[in-house]
C-alpha cells in the first residue's frame, strides 16, 4: 500500500474497487470502467483474495503471527501479466533504481514467471528487517496503515491488474507491493524509518496533522529519490513498481526537482491517478535517511518546532 491513498501504475486513472458484504458474502465492487469489470472469473478471484484479507483482520495480533497467510488463486493469464512486467521493469530498475534496491531485490529473489504468494515473500522479509507484509483488502484509513507500520506490518494487497491490460492497475496490486515495497523493507535504514512514521501517527490526534504526516509519507516513503553519482535515483516504491514511472521520473526532463523540505511536503496537494509532476531529490540515500529520521522522531514533541501543528 501507499500511506493514504494510492497511486501507482503505467497510467492510472480515478478507477477504483470496493469491498462489500452481500448476505455473507464478500463481494469486491468494481467501477463499470475496471478493466477488469466483465470478466467473471477474475471478479470471483478478486471476491476470493478480499475475503482472506476480511478473515486475516479479523484475527488477534498473535494469531496473525502464528498463522499461514492462505494463498491468492491466481489464474495462467495473470502469472503472464506478472512476468511480462518482470521482463520490461528489471533493465529499467537497472538504470533507475537506487542502489539499496538493487542490492535487496537481489537478496530477495523473486520469481520471474510467476506471482509469488505473500507469506512466502513476507518470510523472507521477516528475515532481513523483522518486517511482515500481511494482507489488506484495498485502501485503509492511514491510521490502521500506520498503526500497522508502527508494528512492522506493512499491509499488502494480493490481487493483480487484470490480464487484458498488463501494464495499467487503477489501483496498488500486488505488483507494487511486492516489486515495490518489499525490497525496500529490507533496508534496515528504510524499515526504520517506516516504523518511526507509524510511532509518529500514534501520537497524532487531529485528522489535519495525521494527513500532514501522510503527505510526508507520500513524498519520501512512496516517491523518494536521490541522487548516486550525479544521476537521479527511484528511492520510493512509488516509482520502483512503475517502469513508466521510474523513466518518467528519472529521464524525461518533465518532472520537476526539488530540494526537500518537509513543511512543503505537509501540505503539497498530489494526485495519485498522475505520474508525480514534483519530486523531492535528496542528495544522497543517505541523507534521505538521516533527515527524516531527525524529522519524523521529533514530529509532535517538545524538539519539534511546529509542535502545535502536529498533534
Ligand atoms: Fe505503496
Amino acid at each position: 500500500m501507499h500511506g493514504p491513498s494510492e497511486g501507482v501504475s503505467e497510467e492510472t486513472d480515478e478507477a477504483n474497487s470496493a469491498v462489500k458484504i452481500v448476505g455473507g458474502n464478500v463481494f469486491v465492487e468494481l467501477d463499470p470502467d475496471h478493466p477488469g469489470f466483465k470478466d467473471e472469473g477474475y471478479r470471483s478471484r478478486r471476491n476470493e483474495i478480499a475475503k482472506i484479507a476480511l478473515e486475516w483482520n479479523e484475527m488477534s495480533m498473535d494469531e496473525r503471527r502464528t498463522k499461514k497467510i492462505p494463498h491468492a488463486p491466481y489464474s495462467e493469464d495473470e502469472d503472464a501479466v506478472w512476468a511480462a512486467i518482470m521482463e520490461r521493469i528489471t533493465p529499467v530498475h537497472e538504470k533507475y533504481a537506487c542502489k539499496q534496491y538493487l542490492e535487496n531485490a537481489k537478496k530477495l529473489g523473486l520469481p520471474n514467471d510467476r506471482i509469488p504468494q505473500l507469506q512466502e515473500v513476507s518470510e523472507t522479509l521477516e528475515e532481513m528487517t523483522g518486517f511482515r507484509q500481511e494482507p489488506v483488502g484495498g485502501l485503509v484509513h492511514p491510521k490502521t496503515f500506520h498503526t500497522a507500520l508502527a508494528n512492522r506490518v506493512f499491509l499488502s494487497t494480493q490481487y493483480i491488474r487484470h490480464s487484458s491490460r498488463p501494464f495499467y492497475t487503477p489501483e496498488p496490486d500486488v505488483v507494487h507491493e511486492l516489486v515495490g515495497h518489499t525490497a525496500m523493507l529490507g533496508v534496515p535504514e528504510w524499515a526504520e524509518l517506516n516504523v518511526l512514521f507509524g510511532e509518529a501517527d500514534m501520537r497524532t490526534e487531529s485528522e489535519a496533522a495525521i494527513n500532514r504526516l501522510g503527505s510526508v509519507y507520500w513524498y519520501v516513503l512512496e516517491f523518494g529519490t536521490c541522487r548516486e553519482e550525479g544521476n537521479v535515483k527511484s528511492v520510493g516504491p512509488g516509482l520502483l513498481s512503475s517502469f513508466g514511472e521510474m523513466e518518467h521520473a528519472c529521464a524525461s526532463g518533465e518532472v520537476e526537482y526539488r530540494k526537500p523540505n518537509f513543511e512543503e511536503m505537509e501540505t503539497l496537494a498530489y494526485d495519485v491517478t498522475k505520474y508525480q509532476p514534483i519530486l523531492y531529490v535528496w542528495d544522497s540515500f543517505e541523507e534521505l535517511y538521516e533527515k527524516t529520521k531527525e524529522f519524523v522522531t521529533n514530529w509532535g514533541t517538545d524538539n519539534d518546532p511546529r509542535k502545535d501543528l502536529h498533534q
